[in-house]
């Protein structure tokens, strides 16, 4: 007991917070979301409009209340900046798994540590507090940032859809990876 009132937030990283996502978050959103350099790294690059953001907003709070996915906002834990979000879904409850996601929305602010502090987190609450004991995400194989932190943090590939994705011309590999709980380190 007292042992679980001494650990820290699973929401607080050393340089992020997570928090819901609200509705006053439309226009932080709108900011970035639409940077290629940023959604180059998630594959999809067709703009999103204001319309289709508060439809995602209105569908992070229906999944959390459905415990379907839980999607967070990300803040820088100094200055408040809304950084971008993060989330995880897909959950099979009997396997115990969930797949996650995350970006960073303004391209100033990758490679500042926030994205691997982003990571920490969401693999704690997975872990430790939806008892999850699989975890996966995708990756395209050129995001190689992205697979740097996620080897870091111990995800292993576990298989690759072979020209699964299509950009400027290109066929590229989507990277399946997974951590199992026991893998994990805090
Ligand atoms: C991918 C993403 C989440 C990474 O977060 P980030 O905050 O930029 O990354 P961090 O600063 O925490 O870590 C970057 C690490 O990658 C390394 N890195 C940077 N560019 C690299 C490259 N081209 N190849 C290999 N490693 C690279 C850095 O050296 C650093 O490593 P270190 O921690 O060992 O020093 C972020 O850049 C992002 O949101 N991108 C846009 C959306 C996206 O791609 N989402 C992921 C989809 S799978």
């Amino acid at each position: 007991m007292e042992d679980v009132l001494s650990k820290k937030s699973p929401f607080i990283g050393e340089k992020i917070r997570l928090r819901a996502v609200e509705k006053s978050d439309l226009d932080d959103i709108m900011k970035y979301w639409n940077v290629y350099e940023s959604r180059v790294g998630l594959g999809t690059i067709i703009p999103m409009s204001s319309m289709m953001e508060e439809d995602f907003i209105k569908h992070t709070h229906e999944s959390a209340k459905s415990q379907k996915a839980y999607y967070f906002a990300i803040e820088n834990k100094e200055t408040n900046e809304f950084l971008g979000t993060c989330g995880m879904e897909d959950f099979d409850w009997t396997a115990r798994s969930g797949v996650l996601g995350l970006s960073i929305h303004n391209p100033e602010n990758h490679n500042k540590g926030f994205g691997s502090d982003v990571m920490k987190c969401l693999l704690n609450f997975g872990f430790n507090f939806l008892n999850l004991n699989r975890i996966e995400l995708c990756v395209i194989e050129y995001n190689k940032r992205a697979i740097h932190i996620y080897e870091k943090l111990g995800f292993k590939e576990v298989g690759r859809k072979r020209e699964a994705h299509f950009l400027q011309g290109t066929y590229n590999d989507i990277i399946v990876m997974d951590i199992l709980k026991r893998e994990f380190d805090l």
